[in-house]
């Protein structure tokens, strides 16, 4: 793993845009993995500005989102769907009909594990996917404990995770118990990962990244043995390493 340290969130996500738009402006059909969260909302900032100034063009981006809350429609302010169009596809000129986010209304959840995981692997190879952190090790919506071995799949999510990522929520009770995600075998088929990490309140995690064992009781630490990530980490992250 490359580590590249930077002053602050602002820094951390003017690099972040920066790789994605050397992916993008280099590639003839980039296909992008995405991600939700607080992390990389200024990455999405940074690329919006830069489209809007002409230094890139998403025509011919193809992008599969990591994960969806199970049981919200893309019309939910709290589904991904919707934090991705609002913050990020809205703004620029990628066909919405090549932006994938998996479907948490679907009527049947394992079919649209399965078929999502299809599209991933039989048409598309995940150029750039980007990657945030959570607190206990997830990535996307692995929680501890998943097998490294996992594809696209229905998860529970952890009552940390859901307690995290309440605030985004009226209460925590209202924070969806299950998530569709990509899984770690899925995101690990990606050529290249850009992992951001930013605050102090990551800071144990990302120590627990570089330094700990490869183990699924830590799912983040399988990048360990990925032959092509970068992690963009500020230094309130990298204040316990
Ligand atoms: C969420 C998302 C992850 C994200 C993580 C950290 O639950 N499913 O993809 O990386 O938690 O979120 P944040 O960037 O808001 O700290």
């Amino acid at each position: 793993m490359e580590i590249k340290q930077v002053e602050d969130y602002q820094a951390m996500s003017e690099a972040g845009a920066q790789l994605i738009m050397e992916t993008v402006n280099s590639l003839e059909k980039p296909v992008l993995g995405l991600a939700t969260g607080s992390t990389p909302e200024g990455v999405y900032k940074r690329l919006i500005e830069a489209h809007q100034s002409e230094k890139v063009s998403f025509r011919h981006t193809t992008s599969f989102n990591l994960d969806e809350y199970v049981g919200m429609l893309g019309s939910d302010p709290n589904s991904y769907r919707y934090f991705m169009d609002k913050k990020f596809f809205d703004h620029i000129d990628i066909d919405k009909q090549k932006t994938f986010v998996p479907n948490g209304k679907a009527e049947d959840l394992q079919r649209e594990c399965e078929q999502y995981e299809q599209l991933l692997m039989d048409h598309h190879e995940i150029d750039l996917q980007l990657l945030g952190i959570g607190t206990n090790g997830h990535i996307g919506f692995n929680e501890p404990g998943t097998p490294f071995s996992t594809k696209t799949h229905i998860v529970d999510l952890a009552p940390s995770t859901r307690k995290a990522n309440a605030r985004f929520f009226e209460s925590e009770q209202d924070v969806p118990e299950q998530a569709i995600t990509m899984g770690i075998a899925t995101i690990m088929k990606s050529k290249q990962i850009v992992l951001l990490v930013s605050g102090e309140k990551k800071a144990r995690a990302l120590d627990q990244l570089l330094h700990g064992e490869v183990s699924e009781d830590f799912p983040a630490s399988i990048l360990q043995t990925h032959p092509n990530v970068q992690v963009i980490a500020d230094k309130a992250a990298l204040s316990k390493v």
